[in-house]
């Protein structure tokens, strides 16, 4: 590798932080041990940070092989999550705020929530769930903007035992409605409409075409946000507003066993459509709070934002379950960090005195861009502690977040996780660990991390080395199932690399041990930060009428990480037209939604196929990276003429 990490700079943690931390660095090394030696003991003592209502005897029991995976934490202990996060709180903080919610428009008020606010608002939606006919085990789909509103959804759905599903606001009506049946959801949670850098976005419309194809009595529940609402259809639709003044705010939480689903959340992969990774209740909650706390070093009376949305898995564990579980006070923000211009972030920083920040490289990069005169504005004194998340940073941006945001005082911590962990995975702990920009650098309590040699499997030792990353054993916030779908749960991740957890990306363990992640081996591609298979948008593309064939690959791109690189061919006789591109490009944001909108469509007459018909994408990453002089073997395949008019009409001419 020439990349950044031969001649990486380090940054090793201040004295100070190294003398406050939670965890130093020889706290480090002492628990990271214990956690590989004695993982029984270790997560028996740390998963007394949550309150049980029956103690649990067993720790662990985790099966990898293949035909039999399972994965139980804490099995026959029960809790609640909701009581985790709010009751608990109630004696010695009821009136600290749980929640800080900014607004999209600045001049509208922010709102400061208080846990014990917290509470009435939770069980008065519990109510109204309940009353709609929701219990324990029914799946609840949450399509909310970034209100208070969505947290007391999820939050509700925890305190009764619904599994919730939250679906991005930025989802289209199909997307949708492929969630609410693939969940078989009894309730969809909407509001009217989603203010987002100064626009709207219709919801409860959205929610009203989804609902054309779902079962005839999937109810809606509607939270009035703009109080732009246009239809209504009695006995489907539910003001939630008018039904929570009237609900009583007291709801006992129900018991639920550790490994009862707590919430189900879609997420892309190499092949077909995205699968609903299930993240179950004991396990999980111990997972966010104990990396909340260690990763961001936060401590009592901090404030704490993560700028992400409720409907990726950042969300869920670091705005709403994690800060919470810890008693701190987490702000949700609804806006976007260029609106009204590219100073919001830190102008939100200074209003509510931020101590730690968490945010994806991909704002990072385009605030950057933007010029150092929107930070240098605010006062960011406040900042102890930054974060990045979602995607690979490149040396410059973190250069950039550490020189101009954090002047040079605050610790960067690159998160490294998914969907599928629940919670951060490796990770420099701000007391305990140097950094190095661009790195993920140490696993948490409990990760052993392996590197694999690619085709055969074999373990790589040492250092200085490359291959994929496998997970050698379980953690407790790690998924248990894909909703309805175990088989494809263990042929995912289990399959490829025998009694390992395969994570589909690639990783460099550099000359010193540390970690680095250099991006997904599979299908997957990284778009702003956002988890996408190139099959799901191929698989938009050849619904469209005029399409034949559609081959989708990601290539660099400044601001989002990856751009969407579509190859095309169309049905004979159809006009390759720059009406049609737009045409197809608008398809694909109503098939999937806005985030999945191609970047670039190339006409391609054929696709490089192998004899057996198999598409050569090797081939089409190296074009769309405009990198072909370097297209490795050719000759098995069928066309070879193909590829000689892909590279001459390539899109990405660099
Ligand atoms: C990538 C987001 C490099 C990685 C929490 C992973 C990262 C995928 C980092 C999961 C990081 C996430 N450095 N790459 N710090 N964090 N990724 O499920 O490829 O949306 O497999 O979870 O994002 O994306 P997901």
């Amino acid at each position: 590798m020439s990349d950044a990490s031969t001649t990486a700079k380090t940054y090793p943690p201040s004295a100070d932080m190294a003398a406050k931390a939670h965890v130093n660095a020889a706290k480090y090394a002492e628990m990271y041990a214990r956690s590989l030696s004695d993982p029984e003991g270790f997560w028996r003592e740390h998963a007394g940070r949550v309150d049980w209502m029956t103690p649990f005897t067993k720790v662990k029991d985790v099966d990898y092989t293949l035909g039999q995976v399972s994965i139980k934490w804490f099995e026959d202990g029960t809790l609640n999550v909701s009581a985790n996060c709010i009751d608990r709180h109630l004696e010695t903080r009821g009136d600290q705020t749980a929640i800080i919610w900014e607004p999209d428009s600045p001049s509208d008020p922010a709102l400061h929530i208080t846990y014990r606010e917290l509470h009435t608002s939770v069980c008065k939606m519990a109510n109204v769930l309940k009353d709609l006919g929701v219990s324990k085990g029914d799946r609840v789909i949450i399509y909310m903007p970034m209100i208070p509103e969505a947290a007391y959804a999820m939050l509700a759905c925890a305190r009764i035992g619904a599994i919730h599903s939250i679906v991005f606001a930025g989802f289209s009506p199909d997307a949708l409605a492929a969630r609410v049946n693939g969940s078989n959801a009894k309730v969809v949670i909407t509001a009217d409409e989603a203010p987002r850098g100064g626009r709207n976005t219709p919801l409860k419309s959205n929610a009203d075409q989804a609902l054309l194809h779902t079962a005839d009595d999937v109810k809606l529940l509607v939270v009035k946000r703009t109080g732009g609402q246009t239809t209504w259809i009695d006995g489907r639709d539910f003001d939630y507003n008018a039904l929570a003044a009237e609900a009583s705010a007291d709801c006992v939480p129900e018991e639920m066993g550790a490994e009862d689903p707590l919430f189900v959340l879609y997420t892309s992969g190499s092949t077909g459509q995205p699968k609903g990774v299930v993240h179950t209740t004991g396990g999980y909650l111990v997972y966010a709070a104990m990396t909340h706390e260690i990763t961001f070093d936060y401590h009592d009376g901090d404030i704490y934002w993560c700028t992400a949305d409720v409907g990726w898995v950042t969300g869920h564990s670091y705005i709403v379950y994690g800060p919470l579980a810890n008693g701190a006070t987490t702000l949700m923000f609804e806006g976007v960090p260029t609106y009204p211009d590219a100073s919001r972030f830190w102008q939100v920083c200074e209003k509510h005195k931020v101590n730690q920040f968490y945010t994806a490289p991909t704002a990072i990069r385009a605030l950057m861009g933007q010029g150092n005169e929107f930070v240098e504005g605010c006062d960011l004194s406040a900042l102890r502690l930054l974060g990045t998340v979602g995607e690979p940073i490149n040396p410059e941006a973190w250069t950039w977040y550490n020189e101009v945001v954090g002047k040079g005082t605050c610790p960067i911590v690159d998160t490294w996780w998914q969907t599928e962990t629940g919670g951060h995975l490796m990770t420099p702990l701000p007391g305990a660990h140097s950094m190095k920009p661009g790195a993920a650098m140490k696993p948490f309590f409990g990760i052993k991390p392996v590197v694999l040699e690619p085709a055969s499997g074999a373990v790589i030792e040492g250092n200085d080395v490359e291959g994929v990353l496998c997970i050698a054993d379980s953690w407790p916030g790690q998924m248990r199932t894909v909703w309805g779908d175990h088989d494809r749960f263990e042929k995912t991740y289990f399959s490829d690399y025998a009694g390992y957890y395969f994570t589909g990306d690639g990783c460099k363990r550099d000359a010193d041990g540390d970690y680095w992640i250099t991006g997904r081996v599979d299908d997957v591609i990284n778009v702003s930060g956002h988890r996408m298979g190139t099959a799901e948008v191929e698989s938009a593309l050849v619904a469209h009428a005029k399409v034949a064939e559609a081959a989708v690959v990601g290539y660099p791109h400044d601001i989002k990480g990856q751009g969407i690189y579509c190859y095309v061919t169309l049905m004979n006789g159809e006009e390759p037209t720059e009406e049609l591109r737009k045409e197809l490009r608008t398809w694909v944001r109503t098939e999937i939604g806005p985030i999945a909108s191609p970047d670039l469509i190339q006409w391609a007459p054929g696709l490089p196929k192998t004899r057996s018909g198999k598409i050569m994408r090797r081939i089409l990453r190296k074009i769309a990276e405009d990198d072909f002089g370097a297209l490795g073997d050719t000759s098995t395949l069928a066309d070879p003429s193909v590829v000689d008019d892909l590279i001459e009409n390539r899109m990405n001419k660099s």
